[in-house]
């Protein structure tokens, strides 16, 4: 491992707009929990930061769709979402956020910085602004037809069609998201970071000293240098965020990617005094985990920032994850297309290690992958159940019963024990290896092939059968066995913290460091062991249909949406059913209502009564067509005075996506009072 004093380690801020999906853990806070847990094993000194992002237009657009404020919107995320990491196990040092008081005044310290040392420059524009709200507007604030596809919906930042980027002077009819106007253009004042001035040592850090980033990390910022930085605005007219700290900048905040990375600053100077340290010396060494929709801001911008401050030291690793899909669709927040995490630790509780370990084993390193409910299935059962479970419990279990649980004497190794003692060492260094690589999914692959060491032994010694003629021979493989597993509690607790805790507590033994790995010592002959439980249970086919439905109802729903039928309405008791008087009646006379345009006036046999009731249905249908019709009434609604007319009752229609009227009518004639139940 490289010789660094101090590791600083960070993950990506999430956006505090909702809770938080299995896209973000296998995208940036699994892998690097793993990797910050492998750190401490091997006794380095390591910070974890994360925290939430609360600013930008994510928040204010969430805010907006709820009206509520983006204050609600922050509080009710952050502590939710931070809740969450920790019942998963992500052992972050501190999970901060934007909103705190340090951030604001480490963010507007660092602008002044850069402000006073000229290192911006300060650019007029015209910019889109919504005259009725007296707002300059977000690209996200204002939506057009894309000039590509012809998509009527793009976003002034983005067609989420074709998947062009758009700046949205290329929209063709933009309108303001706020008011649904055409907005105008005005000229506003902001501040610019001008990469193209970094460009030359960016190019030199990242293209020549950098060249084992990986392969999606190295080339996106390969191509962004290519074609030649350009200077980026580091400030927004927005009303939400960390205000720019110079005179006459009122209503204006820091762009939501100048302040978030710095939040990673704020948290470490909340966490301790001694911040400075894991910030501004040589021997540290920063390493961001990311998705890949954040490489350019944490390769080119964020750098940037860093190096014209002066004092910071730069990132030497940036592990980005491309994206995870779940059941071959994109995830998404706004389309409740997700496994939300808290939903998972209350329909699988006690099952974070599961979780853990198929995002890990599935990983999105190299290219996008699919999560896929029978995939989480079969690796639970196959690998975590047949494999690891399979050979721990057979270990422990065959213990209980021949040694009452006391790890038996060695006695004498033949040469298949040794040489599959000797695999230990050889495992732990290739796990190793691929950690500090950061290719975390072959890590854990590498990791597993002791479990499968470990049962293939089991399987080829087949103690079960030798008790009753040679009790010697069981003793040794248990206690090869038990060696196994011992070292397996230190080479998959980065991986299975969870579960290698409830094995430590079977097997009656602490935590070791990483270094312990690769001894065939680490139980002694005679060490007492505790009776042990299952350490993984099969996922039944029941669960994973109860998961996959759920997915099929957030289709549902989202088809509905889109083609314009309404979401259905919360659920009512069979009473409030019941109450309704539905009944079948026949419309006996109909004529417009003078004066209006809609309503109609209808005298309706209803089986108890000849009855008065005012429908608005008189631009749909001409008073002869519906004389004669038998339909369905409402009877028993409050009677109300409509233009003067007592309407008792309601006649019942569907309307359509297009506005449609058509009647409820029985399929065959019956008698007028009919019940409808
Ligand atoms: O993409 C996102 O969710 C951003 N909120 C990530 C910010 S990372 C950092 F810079 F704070
Ligand atoms: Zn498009």
């Amino acid at each position: 491992m490289s010789d660094y004093k101090r590791y600083l380690v960070t993950a990506a801020l999430p956006y505090a707009n909702g809770p938080v999906h299995i896209g973000h853990l296998a995208g940036a806070y699994v892998p690097a929990d793993i990797y910050t847990r492998y750190l401490r094993q091997n006794g380095k000194d390591v910070l974890f930061i994360c925290g939430s992002d609360e600013h930008g237009v994510p928040i204010t657009l969430k805010a907006k769709a709820e009206g509520v404020s983006p204050q609600d919107i922050v509080d009710r995320y952050h502590n939710q979402m931070k809740d969450s990491f920790a019942r998963f196990g992500i052992n972050f040092d501190i999970y901060h956020r934007t909103s705190a008081p340090i951030h604001y005044e480490t963010a507007s310290a660092f602008f002044r910085k850069l402000y006073d040392a000229g290192e911006f420059i300060e650019k007029t524009s015209e910019q889109f602004y919504d005259e009725a709200n007296q707002q300059f507007l977000a690209d996200r604030y204002i939506t057009g037809t894309c000039p590509h596809c012809g998509n009527e919906k793009a976003y002034g930042d983005q067609c989420e069609k074709c998947g062009s980027s758009l700046s949205p002077m290329d929209l063709i009819n933009p309108k303001s998201m706020l008011s649904g106007n055409a907005p105008i253009l005005k000229e506003t004042k902001h501040w610019y970071l001008p990469l193209d001035k970094h460009e030359a040592w960016l190019k030199k850090w990242i293209l020549e000293d950098h060249t084992e980033w990986r392969t999606n990390v190295f080339g996106q910022c390969k191509s962004w240098l290519d074609q030649g930085l350009q200077p980026r605005a580091v400030s927004r007219d927005l009303d939400w965020g960390v205000p720019v700290p110079v005179e006459g900048a009122d209503g204006k905040v820091l762009y939501v990617w100048f302040d978030a990375p710095i939040g990673y600053i704020s948290a470490t100077r909340e966490l301790t005094p001694d911040w400075e340290k894991y910030w501004k010396s040589e021997d540290s060494r920063l390493i961001h985990f990311i998705g890949k929709d954040n490489i350019v801001f944490h390769c080119l911008m964020f750098p940037a920032m860093l190096k014209a401050h002066g004092g910071y030291i730069l990132p030497d690793f940036v592990a980005a994850n491309e994206f995870l899909n779940l059941e071959s669709d994109k995830i998404s927040t706004s389309r409740n297309w997700a496994v939300w995490l808290h939903e998972y630790l209350d329909d699988f509780p006690g099952k974070q290690d599961v979780l853990r370990y198929v995002l890990t084993a599935n990983a999105p390193e190299a290219k996008d992958n699919d999560f896929t409910w029978k995939d989480f299935q079969t690796r639970n059962n196959n690998e975590l159940v047949a494999v690891l479970g399979n050979f721990v419990n057979r270990t422990l279990v065959l213990t209980q019963k021949y040694f009452d649980g006391k790890c038996p004497d060695a006695g004498i190794l033949n040469d298949y024990d040794t040489s599959t003692l000797a695999e230990i060492a050889k495992i732990k260094s290739r796990t190793a290896q691929s950690l500090e690589a950061f290719r975390i999914r072959e890590s854990l692959s590498e990791a597993m092939s002791l479990a499968r060491l470990g049962n293939k032994y089991l399987a080829e010694t087949e103690p079960w059968k030798l008790f009753a003629t040679d009790p010697l021979r069981v003793a040794t493989i248990l206690h090869v066995a038990i060696q196994i597993t011992a070292n397996l509690t230190i080479l998959m607790d980065s991986f299975l913290p969870f579960t290698m805790k409830q094995l430590r507590t079977y097997l009656n033994i602490s935590e070791m460091p990483w270094s312990a790995i690769g001894s065939v010592d680490l139980i002694k002959a005679g060490h007492q062991m505790e009776k042990p439980g299952l350490l993984f249970e099969k996922i039944e086919d029941s669960q994973v249909e109860y998961q996959v439905n759920k997915l099929l109802e957030t289709k549902k729903a989202n088809e509905a949406k889109s083609v314009g039928i309404a979401p259905a309405k919360p659920a009512i008791s069979y009473d409030d059913f019941s109450a309704m008087d539905i009944r079948v009646a026949t419309i006996l006379e109909a004529e417009k209502v003078p004066k209006t345009q809609k309503l109609m006036k209808l005298k309706v046999d209803s089986g108890i009564d000849i009855r008065t009731v005012v429908s608005g249905i008189a631009e749909h249908f001409e008073p002869q067509e519906v004389i004669g019709k038998q339909i369905l009434l409402l009877a028993n609604l409050e009677p109300r005075k409509i233009k003067g007319i007592e309407s008792k009752g309601m006649i019942l229609l569907a309307e359509d996506n297009q506005g449609r009227l058509i009647f409820a009518t029985p399929e065959q004639a019956i008698q007028n009072g009919a019940i409808v139940k």
